[in-house]
């Protein structure tokens, strides 16, 4: 880990803490309740993912969890769901109860567990119509690691497949970061009390190093994904993502939307 971040979680620390917190994960009815607008990011999200690659056949979920957005994917899908859903996880405990859910609600679908750091998961080339990253991503610390996932991504997905993030944010501006973190610390407070927040506060403090979105979305242009587009913000929330867009021939051949009705 780059050595500015040493007084952060690491890996293993990370690991421990969510293999404490699966339940915190597993309820498709709410989501993540400590983060704002949870239900909303996983709704536009996925409508989202299955809108630009409604064909897929191989689903990449990174961080998984307990697969919320996994099994909210499969469900815009209908009756026609991607062959096989690959999930990957620092995490047995989240990756056994996503893989217990997802047979339950989808035996058709083969589904691939993968303990692994995102940092280290083998994304090989063109193996995934869709990926997906939600709550994940913010662990990375240095420019290095965010750019080098981002660019396995992009390698990793089929021509025309897509990255979906839904994710907390950091600002540029001191002030507008310290903004956004007093609506979080209130949205927090009504949860369940000051306490609670604090101690959410002090957890994120240590394990979390979020971007800003604006840098996100220019990381995402330079390692080649066409896009990005924004789905939904949301004070330190949002969900966003891109298309790794396909040889110039086959957008050459697009035609236009017809103008005859
Ligand atoms: C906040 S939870 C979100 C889970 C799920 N995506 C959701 O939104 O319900 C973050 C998950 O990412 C996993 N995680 C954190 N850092 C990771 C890393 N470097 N590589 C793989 N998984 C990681 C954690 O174990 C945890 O299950």
């Amino acid at each position: 880990m780059t050595s500015a971040f040493e007084h952060k979680s690491t890996v293993e620390e990370i690991r421990t803490h969510f293999d404490a917190n699966v339940e915190r994960f597993s309820n498709l009815e709410t989501g993540q309740v400590a983060a704002i607008d949870s239900l909303v990011h996983m709704d536009v999200l996925t409508t989202a993912a299955q809108a630009v690659n409604p064909g897929a056949t191989n689903v990449l979920d990174l961080g998984c969890g307990a697969g919320n957005y996994t099994l909210k994917l499969l469900q815009r899908f209908g009756d026609t769901p991607p062959e096989r859903v690959t999930l990957v996880d620092l995490s047995r405990p989240m990756l056994d109860r996503a893989v217990a859910r997802l047979a339950e609600a989808v035996p058709g679908v083969a589904v691939e567990a993968v303990q692994a750091d995102v940092r280290d998961f083998d994304f090989g080339e063109s193996r995934f119509d869709v990926a997906m990253a939600a709550q994940c991503l913010h662990h990375l610390r240095g420019d290095d690691e965010w750019e080098a996932v981002f660019s396995k991504i992009f390698r990793g997905l089929t021509p025309g497949g897509s990255l979906w993030i839904a994710d907390s944010l950091a600002y540029h501006q001191p002030q507008v970061h310290r903004m956004m973190w007093e609506r979080w610390g209130r949205y927090l407070e009504k949860i369940d009390g000051p306490e609670y927040r604090d101690r959410f506060f002090a957890k994120v403090e240590k394990e979390d190093t979020p971007r800003p979105l604006s840098w996100q979305l220019d990381l995402m242009r330079r390692v080649g994904f066409a896009g990005p587009d924004v789905l939904h913000v949301n004070s330190r929330f949002a969900s966003f993502g891109g298309t790794k867009a396909l040889p110039v021939s086959s957008v050459q051949n697009r035609t236009a939307p017809s103008t005859n009705a």
